[in-house]
């Protein structure tokens, strides 16, 4: 006999529950599996529906990595049904009612009769504080897997009608992504709690921007903070750093007809880990460490000055190394835009340039200059196209007045790379970066040639 597939909460009302099933046989079997359950272990992954689950029962996932259950963030006293990390409880990395806390412990979660899944608080009339969107009819189970993600299945089918990865809280874990789905017209993104006892959406969200080249973007409310710089093929340009754990947590970026999407897995035997924007506005990536307990920080951005958005402005350069001059200069060919400004080491203004493009008609006298070690400039107006080399990407920009820089798309086949991003509006957000890109700037032939 299987109790696997049919183990039930251990709770009073369990029972109840399952008194509802048609079938004698499979009750009875239920029943003992209950008996044996509550014995041996106590802990389920699965809803069935009719379910209830109180505060104080929990659900943990086959595997043990994640528990689901009510809890009080903090200092708070409210209750949030939640997903945690089994071995570290106060690391939650989703909550289903972030901004309609239940105040008492009355809270439930039920599986209802027409196979929605119901957060309700039993004090007051069976208030409905959260509910799962998908069209009910046939939900049979609800199951925490051991990836995290919760699942409302149809049938016996694994299709699943819901999931909580499609409702991403602050934490990006390991199948999940960030992105446009194009299909259904949704987005996943992630938005920061309000506070560390309030998960309730806060000030910073983070996205995953799909015009031009894929960039990750941290947002305070409307205003870009940070960015990643472009997706080049095998990490994020502004983010070398990941190349030291790509290999424990692939990237991964998706463009497709579908979805444009980022996100990551975790290599067999990797160590738990996540993505998190936090309520101060950064984004980090954590990793359990299981001898020390503790989770250790392996990224987080912004890192500094120079990955503040837009810090120098257009056509502007910040360097991290030049704290004394207050971080901006110019581009090769530009000069900051308002002087004043410079003496006071803030940049804000931008670059101006030098001497001016000759280019009308089809005909242009102008050449590029190379810029090095680069995280290139925000992609979100840029034209891309990958199916083209640098050469033929240098031809088309030189052949367009309106284009101001271009740059490899794309650096898994090493040299200078391939395909070509092209920018005809403002260059913004440069910065200097290790392993950084070659940025190919347009400039007047006076400009070019000199050492
Ligand atoms: C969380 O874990 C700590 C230590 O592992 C334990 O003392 C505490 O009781 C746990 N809290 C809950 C709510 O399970
Ligand atoms: C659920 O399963 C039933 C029977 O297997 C099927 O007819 C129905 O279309 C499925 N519903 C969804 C939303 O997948
Ligand atoms: C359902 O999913 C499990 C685990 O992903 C897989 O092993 C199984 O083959 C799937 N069953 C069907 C019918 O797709
Ligand atoms: C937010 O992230 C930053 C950078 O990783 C970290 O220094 C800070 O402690 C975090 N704050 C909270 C409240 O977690
Ligand atoms: C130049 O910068 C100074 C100091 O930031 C500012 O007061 C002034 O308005 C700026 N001038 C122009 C023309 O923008
Ligand atoms: C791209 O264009 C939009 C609309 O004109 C503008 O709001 C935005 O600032 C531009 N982004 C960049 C990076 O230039
Ligand atoms: C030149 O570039 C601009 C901006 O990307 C674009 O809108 C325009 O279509 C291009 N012109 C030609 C002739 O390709």
């Amino acid at each position: 006999m299987s109790c696997a597939v049919e183990r039930g909460i251990q709770h009073p009302s369990a029972m109840r529950a399952t008194s509802q099933l048609p079938a004698r046989l499979l009750l009875q079997r239920l029943l003992i599996c209950f008996f044996l359950l509550s014995i041996a272990a106590g802990v389920t992954d699965k809803l069935e529906r009719g379910q209830k689950l109180t505060d104080g029962d929990t659900l943990v996932s086959a595997g043990g990595s994640f528990t689901l259950g009510f809890f009080s963030p903090g200092a708070s006293t409210k209750r949030y049904l939640g997903i945690w990390f089994s071995v570290s409880n106060d690391t939650v990395c989703w909550v289903a009612n972030r901004d309609k806390p239940l105040l008492d412990k009355s809270g439930t979660l039920v599986l209802n009769d027409v196979g929605s899944l119901v957060l309700g608080d039993t004090s007051r009339r069976a208030r409905t504080v959260w509910s799962s969107n998908f069209l009910p009819a046939s939900a049979a189970a609800v199951q925490l897997l051991d990836s995290g993600n919760l699942v409302v299945r149809n049938g016996s089918s694994n299709a699943s009608l819901w999931q909580s990865f499609d409702q991403p809280s602050d934490t990006l874990l390991p199948g999940m992504k960030l992105g446009k789905n194009v299909w259904t017209g949704g987005e996943w993104q992630l938005t920061s709690w309000s506070s560390a006892d309030d998960p309730s959406p806060g000030d910073y969200r983070r996205t995953l921007q799909t015009t031009g080249l894929p960039e990750i973007i941290l947002w305070y409310h409307d205003v870009k903070t940070y960015r990643t710089g472009p997706w080049n093929g095998i990490y994020f340009n502004g983010v070398p750093e990941a190349r030291a754990y790509a290999g424990k947590y692939p990237l991964l970026v998706t463009s497709s007809p579908w979805e444009t999407t980022y996100g990551y897995t975790a290599a067999p035997g990797a160590p738990l880990t996540r993505v998190v924007v936090n309520h101060t506005g950064k984004a980090e990536r954590l990793e359990w460490d299981a001898s020390s307990r503790e989770w250790n920080r392996i990224f987080q951005g912004p890192r500094d000055p120079c990955d503040e958005y837009g810090k120098c402005g257009p056509f502007g350069l910040c360097d991290p190394e030049a704290a004394s001059s207050g971080f901006c200069g110019c581009v090769a060919g530009f000069s900051a835009a308002n002087t004043s400004a410079l003496v006071v080491k803030d940049n804000a203004d931008g670059c101006r340039r030098a001497a001016a493009l000759d280019c009308a008609g089809g005909t242009t006298t102008d050449g590029f200059k190379v810029v090095s070690g680069m995280k290139l400039p925000d992609t979100q107006n840029a034209s891309v196209d990958m199916g083209v080399t640098l050469e033929e990407c240098r031809a088309r920009c030189l052949a367009n007045c309106s284009c101001l820089a271009y740059a490899a798309a794309d650096i898994r086949g090493g040299g200078d790379g391939t395909g070509c991003v092209m920018w005809a509006y403002a260059i913004v957000d440069l910065r200097l970066v290790d392993r950084g890109q070659n940025l190919y700037l347009r400039l007047s032939k006076s400009e070019i040639g000199w050492p």
